[in-house]
Protein backbone atom coordinates (compact mmCIF):
# COMPACT_ATOMS: atom_id res chain seq x y z
CA UNK A 1 0.00 0.00 0.00
CA UNK A 2 1.26 3.89 -0.74
CA UNK A 3 1.75 5.22 2.73
CA UNK A 4 0.62 8.21 1.74
CA UNK A 5 -2.68 7.02 0.38
CA UNK A 6 -4.83 6.47 3.35
CA UNK A 7 -4.23 9.89 4.74
CA UNK A 8 -4.93 11.52 1.55
CA UNK A 9 -7.80 9.65 0.53
CA UNK A 10 -9.06 9.91 4.22
CA UNK A 11 -8.36 13.94 4.09
CA UNK A 12 -10.32 14.30 0.68
CA UNK A 13 -13.44 12.17 1.83
CA UNK A 14 -13.67 14.65 4.92
CA UNK A 15 -13.44 17.78 2.67
CA UNK A 16 -15.74 16.26 0.34
CA UNK A 17 -18.10 14.72 2.94
CA UNK A 18 -18.41 11.55 1.61
CA UNK A 19 -16.68 10.21 5.11
CA UNK A 20 -19.09 7.98 6.58
CA UNK A 21 -18.98 8.87 10.85
CA UNK A 22 -19.82 6.99 13.19
CA UNK A 23 -20.48 8.33 16.41
CA UNK A 24 -19.97 6.01 19.55
CA UNK A 25 -22.22 7.02 22.53
CA UNK A 26 -25.16 8.86 21.73
CA UNK A 27 -25.78 11.02 25.10
CA UNK A 28 -25.65 14.61 25.56
CA UNK A 29 -22.27 14.99 23.90
CA UNK A 30 -22.61 12.27 21.24
CA UNK A 31 -26.20 13.19 19.76
CA UNK A 32 -25.50 16.58 19.00
CA UNK A 33 -22.83 15.53 17.24
CA UNK A 34 -24.88 13.31 15.09
CA UNK A 35 -26.74 16.15 14.32
CA UNK A 36 -23.96 18.67 13.28
CA UNK A 37 -22.12 15.82 10.99
CA UNK A 38 -25.77 15.07 9.45
CA UNK A 39 -26.77 19.04 8.68
CA UNK A 40 -23.24 19.22 7.31
CA UNK A 41 -23.65 16.40 4.55
CA UNK A 42 -22.16 13.53 6.20
CA UNK A 43 -23.25 9.76 6.30
CA UNK A 44 -23.78 9.35 9.81
CA UNK A 45 -24.17 6.12 11.87
CA UNK A 46 -24.75 5.59 15.65
CA UNK A 47 -23.88 3.37 18.25
CA UNK A 48 -24.61 2.59 21.73
CA UNK A 49 -24.98 -0.06 23.97
CA UNK A 50 -28.20 0.83 24.88
CA UNK A 51 -31.13 -0.42 23.02
CA UNK A 52 -34.04 2.12 24.63
CA UNK A 53 -31.91 4.91 22.84
CA UNK A 54 -31.15 3.33 19.76
CA UNK A 55 -34.89 2.59 19.19
CA UNK A 56 -36.36 5.87 19.90
CA UNK A 57 -33.52 7.44 17.36
CA UNK A 58 -34.43 5.12 14.97
CA UNK A 59 -38.06 6.38 15.28
CA UNK A 60 -37.02 10.07 15.08
CA UNK A 61 -37.36 10.61 18.62
CA UNK A 62 -35.23 12.44 21.16
CA UNK A 63 -34.99 11.42 24.66
CA UNK A 64 -33.02 15.07 25.44
CA UNK A 65 -35.04 17.87 26.20
CA UNK A 66 -32.86 20.22 24.61
CA UNK A 67 -32.98 18.40 20.62
CA UNK A 68 -36.10 18.45 19.07
CA UNK A 69 -37.34 15.22 17.93
CA UNK A 70 -37.85 17.34 14.75
CA UNK A 71 -34.16 17.26 14.24
CA UNK A 72 -33.74 13.94 15.05
CA UNK A 73 -36.25 12.86 12.34
CA UNK A 74 -34.42 15.01 9.88
CA UNK A 75 -31.21 13.49 10.27
CA UNK A 76 -33.13 9.73 9.90
CA UNK A 77 -34.46 11.04 6.87
CA UNK A 78 -30.86 12.13 5.40
CA UNK A 79 -29.48 9.06 6.00
CA UNK A 80 -28.33 8.86 10.13
CA UNK A 81 -29.20 5.56 10.98
CA UNK A 82 -28.64 4.17 14.76
CA UNK A 83 -27.59 0.50 16.17
CA UNK A 84 -26.26 -1.35 18.52
CA UNK A 85 -23.91 -3.92 16.77
CA UNK A 86 -20.17 -2.13 16.47
CA UNK A 87 -19.68 -4.05 13.17
CA UNK A 88 -20.86 -0.96 11.87
CA UNK A 89 -17.78 0.47 12.79
CA UNK A 90 -16.62 -0.72 9.58
CA UNK A 91 -18.32 0.87 7.14
CA UNK A 92 -17.33 4.61 9.25
CA UNK A 93 -13.96 6.29 7.83
CA UNK A 94 -13.75 8.49 11.04
CA UNK A 95 -15.44 7.10 14.89
CA UNK A 96 -16.11 9.78 17.19
CA UNK A 97 -16.02 8.30 20.94
CA UNK A 98 -17.83 10.01 22.98
CA UNK A 99 -18.88 7.68 26.02
CA UNK A 100 -19.13 8.86 29.91
CA UNK A 101 -15.76 9.44 31.95
CA UNK A 102 -16.72 8.67 35.35
CA UNK A 103 -15.13 8.27 38.84
CA UNK A 104 -15.38 4.96 40.70
CA UNK A 105 -16.30 4.77 44.41
CA UNK A 106 -12.62 6.13 45.39
CA UNK A 107 -13.28 8.96 43.09
CA UNK A 108 -10.80 7.78 40.62
CA UNK A 109 -10.87 7.61 36.83
CA UNK A 110 -13.23 5.33 35.60
CA UNK A 111 -12.06 4.39 31.87
CA UNK A 112 -13.78 1.33 31.42
CA UNK A 113 -16.89 2.93 28.97
CA UNK A 114 -13.89 4.39 26.67
CA UNK A 115 -11.49 0.90 27.07
CA UNK A 116 -15.24 -0.78 25.99
CA UNK A 117 -15.73 0.93 23.39
CA UNK A 118 -12.53 0.89 21.89
CA UNK A 119 -12.34 -3.03 21.94
CA UNK A 120 -15.42 -3.28 20.11
CA UNK A 121 -14.78 -1.24 17.41
CA UNK A 122 -10.74 -3.13 17.32
CA UNK A 123 -12.16 -6.00 15.66
CA UNK A 124 -13.55 -3.74 12.64
CA UNK A 125 -10.31 -1.55 12.54
CA UNK A 126 -9.27 -0.86 8.99
CA UNK A 127 -6.46 0.59 7.09
CA UNK A 128 -8.23 4.57 6.02
CA UNK A 129 -9.79 4.78 9.17
CA UNK A 130 -9.45 8.02 12.07
CA UNK A 131 -10.30 7.28 15.38
CA UNK A 132 -11.48 10.72 17.45
CA UNK A 133 -11.52 10.66 21.14
CA UNK A 134 -14.45 13.29 22.70
CA UNK A 135 -14.51 12.16 26.29
CA UNK A 136 -13.25 13.91 29.03
CA UNK A 137 -10.00 12.71 30.40
CA UNK A 138 -6.58 12.81 31.49
CA UNK A 139 -3.57 14.02 29.71
CA UNK A 140 -1.86 10.88 28.60
CA UNK A 141 -5.09 8.71 28.19
CA UNK A 142 -5.21 8.59 23.94
CA UNK A 143 -1.25 7.80 23.80
CA UNK A 144 -1.18 5.05 26.27
CA UNK A 145 -4.92 3.62 26.50
CA UNK A 146 -5.87 4.10 22.54
CA UNK A 147 -2.89 4.06 20.93
CA UNK A 148 -1.65 1.06 22.16
CA UNK A 149 -4.64 -1.12 21.69
CA UNK A 150 -5.61 0.06 18.11
CA UNK A 151 -1.96 -0.97 17.37
CA UNK A 152 -2.26 -4.28 18.95
CA UNK A 153 -4.27 -5.10 15.33
CA UNK A 154 -1.24 -4.56 13.73
CA UNK A 155 -2.41 -0.92 11.94
CA UNK A 156 -0.13 1.89 12.29
CA UNK A 157 -1.36 5.14 13.75
CA UNK A 158 -0.36 7.96 11.62
CA UNK A 159 0.18 5.62 9.08
CA UNK A 160 -2.96 3.32 8.59
CA UNK A 161 -5.45 4.90 10.84
CA UNK A 162 -4.85 8.31 12.79
CA UNK A 163 -5.67 9.08 16.41
CA UNK A 164 -7.03 12.43 17.45
CA UNK A 165 -8.35 13.98 21.09
CA UNK A 166 -10.82 16.32 20.42
CA UNK A 167 -12.81 17.22 23.57
CA UNK A 168 -16.54 18.14 23.61
CA UNK A 169 -17.68 21.82 25.20
CA UNK A 170 -21.20 20.89 25.14
CA UNK A 171 -23.31 23.51 27.09
CA UNK A 172 -26.53 21.83 26.92
CA UNK A 173 -29.10 24.98 27.06
CA UNK A 174 -26.68 27.77 26.33
CA UNK A 175 -28.62 30.15 23.81
CA UNK A 176 -25.39 31.63 22.21
CA UNK A 177 -23.55 28.77 21.13
CA UNK A 178 -24.31 25.34 19.46
CA UNK A 179 -22.00 22.67 18.68
CA UNK A 180 -21.07 24.46 14.99
CA UNK A 181 -20.01 27.50 16.43
CA UNK A 182 -18.28 26.44 19.55
CA UNK A 183 -14.48 26.17 18.61
CA UNK A 184 -13.22 22.97 18.61
CA UNK A 185 -9.41 21.87 20.26
CA UNK A 186 -7.64 19.54 18.09
CA UNK A 187 -4.75 17.04 19.39
CA UNK A 188 -3.02 14.53 16.71
CA UNK A 189 -1.18 11.35 17.85
CA UNK A 190 1.33 12.34 15.06
CA UNK A 191 0.97 15.30 11.99
CA UNK A 192 -0.86 12.84 9.88
CA UNK A 193 -3.12 12.70 12.07
CA UNK A 194 -3.87 16.32 13.18
CA UNK A 195 -4.28 16.88 9.69
CA UNK A 196 -6.83 14.10 9.50
CA UNK A 197 -8.80 15.44 12.18
CA UNK A 198 -8.56 19.26 11.24
CA UNK A 199 -10.36 17.83 8.24
CA UNK A 200 -13.24 16.30 9.68
CA UNK A 201 -13.57 18.64 12.07
CA UNK A 202 -13.35 21.76 9.90
CA UNK A 203 -16.19 20.23 7.64
CA UNK A 204 -18.38 20.62 10.48
CA UNK A 205 -17.46 23.29 12.95
CA UNK A 206 -16.62 26.63 12.20
CA UNK A 207 -13.26 26.58 13.82
CA UNK A 208 -11.09 24.11 14.90
CA UNK A 209 -8.09 24.57 17.00
CA UNK A 210 -5.65 22.74 16.05
CA UNK A 211 -2.73 22.23 18.99
CA UNK A 212 0.53 20.11 19.35
CA UNK A 213 -0.08 16.85 21.11
CA UNK A 214 -3.51 15.23 22.07
CA UNK A 215 -2.08 15.59 25.74
CA UNK A 216 -2.33 19.21 25.50
CA UNK A 217 -6.13 18.82 24.51
CA UNK A 218 -6.68 16.76 27.10
CA UNK A 219 -4.88 18.90 29.47
CA UNK A 220 -6.95 21.94 28.01
CA UNK A 221 -10.55 20.91 28.39
CA UNK A 222 -9.53 19.90 32.47
CA UNK A 223 -8.13 23.14 32.85
CA UNK A 224 -11.55 24.89 31.75
CA UNK A 225 -13.29 22.80 33.98
CA UNK A 226 -11.67 23.10 36.64
CA UNK A 227 -11.07 26.89 35.99
CA UNK A 228 -15.24 26.54 36.29
CA UNK A 229 -14.78 24.26 39.43
CA UNK A 230 -12.43 26.28 41.83
CA UNK A 231 -14.19 29.75 40.92
CA UNK A 232 -17.36 28.18 41.98
CA UNK A 233 -15.67 27.00 44.89
CA UNK A 234 -14.53 30.54 45.28
CA UNK A 235 -18.13 31.91 44.89
CA UNK A 236 -19.37 29.59 47.08
CA UNK A 237 -17.09 30.30 50.11
CA UNK A 238 -17.92 34.22 49.51
CA UNK A 239 -21.51 33.56 49.82
CA UNK A 240 -21.19 31.89 53.24
CA UNK A 241 -18.76 34.27 54.13
CA UNK A 242 -21.34 37.51 52.94
CA UNK A 243 -24.08 35.94 54.16
CA UNK A 244 -22.77 35.79 58.20
CA UNK A 245 -22.08 39.66 57.46
CA UNK A 246 -25.75 40.16 56.22
CA UNK A 247 -24.64 40.99 52.77
CA UNK A 248 -26.74 39.10 49.35
CA UNK A 249 -23.71 37.89 47.65
CA UNK A 250 -25.56 38.25 44.15
CA UNK A 251 -25.68 41.70 44.60
CA UNK A 252 -21.69 41.87 45.35
CA UNK A 253 -21.30 39.86 42.05
CA UNK A 254 -23.43 42.07 40.18
CA UNK A 255 -21.73 44.73 41.20
CA UNK A 256 -18.15 43.63 40.73
CA UNK A 257 -19.15 42.64 37.22
CA UNK A 258 -19.43 45.84 36.29
CA UNK A 259 -15.50 46.06 35.97
CA UNK A 260 -15.42 45.57 32.21
CA UNK A 261 -11.92 43.73 32.90
CA UNK A 262 -9.95 41.14 34.88
CA UNK A 263 -13.33 39.97 36.54
CA UNK A 264 -15.29 37.21 35.09
CA UNK A 265 -18.75 36.37 37.60
CA UNK A 266 -19.62 33.06 38.71
CA UNK A 267 -22.70 32.40 40.79
CA UNK A 268 -23.12 30.70 44.05
CA UNK A 269 -25.47 27.79 43.99
CA UNK A 270 -26.88 24.77 46.46
CA UNK A 271 -23.49 23.01 45.55
CA UNK A 272 -22.18 21.94 42.57
CA UNK A 273 -23.80 20.06 39.43
CA UNK A 274 -23.88 17.99 36.27
CA UNK A 275 -21.64 15.44 34.85
CA UNK A 276 -18.49 17.50 34.02
CA UNK A 277 -17.41 20.14 37.20
CA UNK A 278 -17.82 17.75 40.03
CA UNK A 279 -15.98 15.21 38.34
CA UNK A 280 -13.22 16.09 36.09
CA UNK A 281 -11.16 17.93 37.71
CA UNK A 282 -10.05 14.49 40.11
CA UNK A 283 -9.07 13.19 36.76
CA UNK A 284 -6.27 15.89 36.30
CA UNK A 285 -5.58 15.06 40.56
CA UNK A 286 -5.16 11.05 39.95
CA UNK A 287 -3.03 11.37 37.18
CA UNK A 288 -0.71 13.81 39.20
CA UNK A 289 -0.30 11.79 41.84
CA UNK A 290 1.69 9.62 39.24
CA UNK A 291 4.14 12.34 39.42
CA UNK A 292 4.29 13.33 43.32
CA UNK A 293 1.98 15.93 42.65
CA UNK A 294 -0.93 17.39 44.61
CA UNK A 295 -3.84 19.31 43.01
CA UNK A 296 -4.64 21.51 46.37
CA UNK A 297 -6.91 24.36 44.22
CA UNK A 298 -9.40 21.14 42.92
CA UNK A 299 -9.04 19.49 46.38
CA UNK A 300 -10.48 22.91 48.44
CA UNK A 301 -12.67 24.01 45.84
CA UNK A 302 -14.22 20.38 45.80
CA UNK A 303 -14.44 20.48 49.73
CA UNK A 304 -16.34 23.23 49.65
CA UNK A 305 -18.72 22.62 47.04
CA UNK A 306 -19.64 19.23 48.45
CA UNK A 307 -20.25 21.18 52.16
CA UNK A 308 -23.04 23.67 50.27
CA UNK A 309 -25.87 21.43 50.20
CA UNK A 310 -25.36 20.61 54.61
CA UNK A 311 -25.11 24.78 54.28
CA UNK A 312 -28.15 25.39 52.79
CA UNK A 313 -29.80 23.05 54.67
CA UNK A 314 -28.53 25.11 57.84
CA UNK A 315 -30.55 27.62 56.49
CA UNK A 316 -33.68 25.60 56.16
CA UNK A 317 -33.23 24.69 59.80
CA UNK A 318 -32.80 28.15 60.68
CA UNK A 319 -35.62 29.61 58.66
CA UNK A 320 -37.76 27.20 59.79
CA UNK A 321 -36.86 27.32 63.68
CA UNK A 322 -37.85 31.17 63.46
CA UNK A 323 -40.98 30.36 62.52
CA UNK A 324 -41.12 27.47 65.51
CA UNK A 325 -41.20 24.51 62.89
CA UNK A 326 -38.86 22.04 63.07
CA UNK A 327 -37.85 20.36 60.00
CA UNK A 328 -38.65 17.08 61.46
CA UNK A 329 -42.75 16.41 59.95
CA UNK A 330 -42.92 19.64 57.99
CA UNK A 331 -43.74 19.36 54.59
CA UNK A 332 -40.64 20.92 52.10
CA UNK A 333 -41.23 21.72 48.63
CA UNK A 334 -37.86 21.51 46.25
CA UNK A 335 -38.38 23.67 43.30
CA UNK A 336 -36.06 22.87 40.70
CA UNK A 337 -34.35 19.49 40.63
CA UNK A 338 -31.85 19.24 37.73
CA UNK A 339 -28.76 20.92 37.99
CA UNK A 340 -29.12 23.73 36.39
CA UNK A 341 -31.70 25.96 34.98
CA UNK A 342 -33.66 25.15 32.08
CA UNK A 343 -32.56 21.54 31.10
CA UNK A 344 -33.65 17.77 32.40
CA UNK A 345 -30.39 16.75 32.92
CA UNK A 346 -30.11 15.33 36.83
CA UNK A 347 -26.39 13.85 36.97
CA UNK A 348 -24.79 14.72 39.99
CA UNK A 349 -27.45 17.76 41.04
CA UNK A 350 -27.35 19.06 44.63
CA UNK A 351 -31.03 19.28 44.86
CA UNK A 352 -30.88 15.84 45.02
CA UNK A 353 -28.53 15.64 48.38
CA UNK A 354 -30.65 18.40 49.58
CA UNK A 355 -33.70 15.71 49.46
CA UNK A 356 -31.52 13.31 50.86
CA UNK A 357 -30.44 15.38 53.88
CA UNK A 358 -33.91 16.71 54.64
CA UNK A 359 -35.48 13.50 54.57
CA UNK A 360 -33.12 12.00 57.21
CA UNK A 361 -34.14 14.66 58.99
CA UNK A 362 -37.70 13.62 59.22
CA UNK A 363 -38.87 16.54 56.42
CA UNK A 364 -41.78 14.84 53.99
CA UNK A 365 -40.39 15.93 50.67
CA UNK A 366 -42.08 16.61 47.42
CA UNK A 367 -40.71 18.23 44.53
CA UNK A 368 -41.71 20.29 41.56
CA UNK A 369 -39.88 20.67 37.79
CA UNK A 370 -41.22 21.15 34.68
CA UNK A 371 -38.41 19.23 32.94
CA UNK A 372 -38.26 16.18 35.29
CA UNK A 373 -42.11 14.78 35.58
CA UNK A 374 -41.23 11.41 37.46
CA UNK A 375 -37.88 11.64 39.58
CA UNK A 376 -35.76 9.37 37.62
CA UNK A 377 -33.79 5.80 38.24
CA UNK A 378 -30.60 7.21 39.63
CA UNK A 379 -27.71 4.75 40.52
CA UNK A 380 -27.06 5.90 43.87
CA UNK A 381 -30.19 7.90 44.59
CA UNK A 382 -34.22 7.47 44.11
CA UNK A 383 -37.25 9.13 45.34
CA UNK A 384 -41.19 7.63 44.42
CA UNK A 385 -42.18 10.79 43.33
CA UNK A 386 -44.05 12.87 40.53
CA UNK A 387 -43.35 16.53 40.07
CA UNK A 388 -46.00 18.61 41.92
CA UNK A 389 -48.11 21.07 39.56
CA UNK A 390 -47.50 24.90 41.09
CA UNK A 391 -50.67 26.42 42.26
CA UNK A 392 -51.87 29.25 44.55
CA UNK A 393 -52.81 25.71 46.29
CA UNK A 394 -50.43 23.29 46.06
CA UNK A 395 -47.74 26.04 46.81
CA UNK A 396 -49.29 27.15 50.07
CA UNK A 397 -49.87 23.73 51.29
CA UNK A 398 -46.01 23.66 52.29
CA UNK A 399 -44.22 24.60 54.98
CA UNK A 400 -41.25 25.62 53.17
CA UNK A 401 -40.09 26.01 48.97
CA UNK A 402 -36.72 25.90 48.52
CA UNK A 403 -35.59 27.17 45.17
CA UNK A 404 -32.57 25.18 43.80
CA UNK A 405 -32.96 25.76 40.39
CA UNK A 406 -34.07 28.99 39.16
CA UNK A 407 -35.78 27.23 35.50
CA UNK A 408 -37.14 29.74 33.55
CA UNK A 409 -40.47 28.31 33.26
CA UNK A 410 -41.15 28.75 37.02
CA UNK A 411 -43.86 31.78 37.94
CA UNK A 412 -41.65 33.06 40.55
CA UNK A 413 -43.90 35.90 41.44
CA UNK A 414 -47.09 33.14 41.60
CA UNK A 415 -44.32 31.38 44.40
CA UNK A 416 -43.89 34.20 46.34
CA UNK A 417 -47.46 35.40 46.86
CA UNK A 418 -48.08 31.87 48.09
CA UNK A 419 -45.27 30.17 49.43
CA UNK A 420 -45.13 30.55 53.40
CA UNK A 421 -41.30 30.52 53.41
CA UNK A 422 -38.97 30.42 50.28
CA UNK A 423 -35.66 29.40 50.83
CA UNK A 424 -33.41 30.77 47.62
CA UNK A 425 -30.14 29.40 46.74
CA UNK A 426 -30.06 31.34 43.27
CA UNK A 427 -30.38 34.81 43.98
CA UNK A 428 -33.88 34.82 42.19
CA UNK A 429 -35.81 36.88 44.68
CA UNK A 430 -33.58 40.43 44.90
CA UNK A 431 -35.58 42.48 46.83
CA UNK A 432 -35.94 41.48 50.49
CA UNK A 433 -39.29 40.19 51.39
CA UNK A 434 -40.75 38.63 54.85
CA UNK A 435 -41.16 34.88 53.67
CA UNK A 436 -38.13 35.12 51.34
CA UNK A 437 -34.56 33.62 53.16
CA UNK A 438 -31.44 33.51 50.44
CA UNK A 439 -29.33 30.47 51.03
N1 LIG B 1 -22.79 16.48 29.00
C1 LIG B 1 -21.97 17.47 28.73
O1 LIG B 1 -22.43 18.62 28.72
C2 LIG B 1 -20.51 17.26 28.39
C3 LIG B 1 -19.78 18.37 27.94
C4 LIG B 1 -18.44 18.18 27.58
C5 LIG B 1 -17.86 16.92 27.69
N2 LIG B 1 -18.58 15.85 28.15
C6 LIG B 1 -17.92 14.55 28.21
O2 LIG B 1 -18.39 13.75 27.13
C7 LIG B 1 -18.43 12.38 27.53
C8 LIG B 1 -19.82 11.81 27.33
O3 LIG B 1 -20.72 12.53 28.15
P1 LIG B 1 -22.29 12.54 27.92
O4 LIG B 1 -22.80 13.66 28.76
O5 LIG B 1 -22.63 12.54 26.48
O6 LIG B 1 -22.70 11.13 28.56
P2 LIG B 1 -24.10 10.35 28.44
O7 LIG B 1 -24.18 9.48 29.63
O8 LIG B 1 -25.20 11.34 28.17
O9 LIG B 1 -23.96 9.47 27.14
C9 LIG B 1 -23.05 8.46 27.01
C10 LIG B 1 -23.64 7.38 26.09
O10 LIG B 1 -22.64 6.40 25.87
C11 LIG B 1 -23.27 5.13 25.83
N3 LIG B 1 -22.26 4.10 26.05
C12 LIG B 1 -21.71 3.69 27.20
N4 LIG B 1 -20.79 2.73 26.97
C13 LIG B 1 -20.75 2.54 25.63
C14 LIG B 1 -20.01 1.70 24.79
N5 LIG B 1 -19.11 0.83 25.28
N6 LIG B 1 -20.22 1.79 23.48
C15 LIG B 1 -21.14 2.65 22.96
N7 LIG B 1 -21.89 3.46 23.72
C16 LIG B 1 -21.69 3.42 25.04
C17 LIG B 1 -24.35 5.23 26.88
O11 LIG B 1 -25.35 4.26 26.68
C18 LIG B 1 -24.84 6.68 26.66
O12 LIG B 1 -25.89 6.72 25.73
C19 LIG B 1 -17.94 12.35 28.96
O13 LIG B 1 -16.57 12.09 28.97
C20 LIG B 1 -18.19 13.76 29.44
O14 LIG B 1 -17.30 14.12 30.48
C21 LIG B 1 -19.91 16.01 28.50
Amino acid sequence: MNDAAPESALVAKCRDRSAVVAVLGLGYVGLPLVLRFTDAGFRVIGIDIDPAKVERLQKGESYIRHVPPAAVAAARARGFRATSDFAAAREADALLICVPTPLNKYREPDLSFVIGTVESILPHLRAGQLVCLESTTYPGTTEEELKPRIESTGLEVGRDVFLVYSPEREDPGNPHFETRTIPKLCGGSTPACLEAGKALYGAAIDRVVAVGSTRVAEMAKLLENIHRAVNIGLVNEMKIIADRMGLDIHEVIRAAATKPFGFVPYYPGPGLGGHCIPIDPFYLTWKARELGLSTRFIELAGEVNRNMPEWVVGKIVDALNQRSKAVRGSRILILGIAYKKNVDDMRESPAVALMELLSAKGAAIDYSDPYVPAFPRMREHWFDLKSVPLTAESISGYDCAVLATDHEAFDFALIQRHARLIVDTRGVYLEPSANVVKA
